[in-house]
């Protein structure tokens, strides 16, 4: 008999729990300091501290609940008969297929991809998946692959100091839009932090970057068209090719003349998204992907919001900040402070002091 889909979320939070104590998942073999390069220090130093507690707490709990991961596990795997073509080309993990069959299943289930071909990068709080898309998604973005970004279950994702982006910020449901203040029920469940809150507050994050990467495409910004959000992940434009995927900013040297376009272009694109009222947040070399001589902005959860967000000039220009450094270390001439100011005093209307 099946598992329902509240019961397997709740099966696979446990899971998640006892696959860090294990340290079993295939996402989790890197340490996450290695993927923490592009958060400032005072952050990653905080959130390190937590997620060794964490971990400590965690393994002790792990050793006393080693067959009770086995026998979740082996419920879950049971409960995907059916859909063995989705996971037939890619070879995951145990916890990891489990993870990504019930991420991604809704996308299979609604015809918009046939199978799971690559693991592209397991990000700090996701991790990106190269898919083979469907006929009719094919035509829609011109290409045969797809990604897919599967967000690591939220029990483990809380990475981020999530609360500085959130200020300001509505939470959005699954649908993509704001709850209502007259939603006693939720607001409460928010307020409380239960399960069933987290579980919102993870859902709107997610949808906080589908809805921007809407919004941007929309206006002509250089980021991955969007095709469709679950619960847990979210289809994009594959930004790549048959060999690999496209790799980033950090990853690439550019030749001066080049980097001069590629600089404008992605200011061009900074300023759209602050016509836009939003703020990357997470702004680097590391979240701008590189392909056939274009830029592609990436990684867009914690957008922050212009006018809501008491820190959104700070983390404008500490954006800003990072876009010049890596340009200035390409031989671009980038004045950070002047830039922030200008685009700031543009598309507000106020000055720095
Ligand atoms: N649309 C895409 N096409 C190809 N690769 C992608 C795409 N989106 C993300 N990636 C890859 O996956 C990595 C993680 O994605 P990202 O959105 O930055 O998540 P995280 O929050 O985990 O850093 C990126 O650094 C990039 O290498
Ligand atoms: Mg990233």
């Amino acid at each position: 008999m099946g598992i329902d889909r509240k019961e397997a979320t709740s099966l696979l939070d446990t899971l998640s729990v006892l696959s860090v104590a294990t340290n079993e998942t295939g996402d989790d073999a890197t340490t996450p300091e290695e993927d923490w390069e592009d958060l400032p220090d005072d952050i990653v130093e905080a959130e390190l501290q937590e997620e060794r507690q964490f971990r400590l707490q965690v393994r002790h709990k792990g050793r006393r609940h080693d067959t009770g991961s086995e026998k979740v596990l082996e419920r879950l795997l049971a409960d995907s008969d059916g859909l063995s073509d989705l996971i037939a080309t890619y070879k995951p993990t145990r916890h990891e297929k489990v993870w990504l069959l019930s991420s991604l299943r809704d996308f299979y289930d609604q015809g918009m991809i046939t199978d799971v071909l690559a693991s592209v990068k397991g990000g700090k709080e996701a991790s990106v998946y190269c898919c083979r898309a469907s006929q009719n998604i094919q035509e829609v973005v011109q290409s045969e692959f797809i990604a897919a970004k599967v967000y690591r279950p939220r029990i483990v994702r809380n990475l981020r100091n999530d609360a500085q982006y959130r200020a300001g910020r509505t939470v959005l449901t699954a649908e993509g839009k704001a709850v209502k203040n007259s939603d006693t029920r939720l607001m409460k469940a928010l307020g409380k932090k239960t399960a069933f809150g987290k579980q919102v507050q993870h859902t709107s994050w997610l949808m906080y970057e589908f809805t921007t990467l809407q919004a941007l495409h929309q206006a002509g910004a250089a980021v991955p068209r969007p095709i469709a959000a679950s619960e847990n992940a979210l289809l994009m434009e594959y930004i790549g090719d048959e060999n690999r995927a496209a790799p980033t900013l950090i990853e690439t040297s550019l030749n001066q003349d080049e980097a001069q376009l590629l600089f404008l272009e992605v200011k061009r694109n900074i300023a759209l998204l602050l016509s836009l009222g939003w703020i990357h947040g997470d702004l680097s070399a590391y979240n701008i992907l590189y392909h056939n001589g274009k830029i592609t902005l990436i990684d867009f959860p914690q957008v922050i919001s212009r006018e809501g967000n008491p820190d959104a000039e700070d983390l404008f220009y500490r954006d800003i900040t990072r876009i010049c450094d890596y340009f200035t270390a390409m031989g671009v001439k980038a004045n950070a402070d002047h830039i922030a100011s200008e685009l700031w005093r543009k598309f507000t209307g106020h000055t720095d002091n």
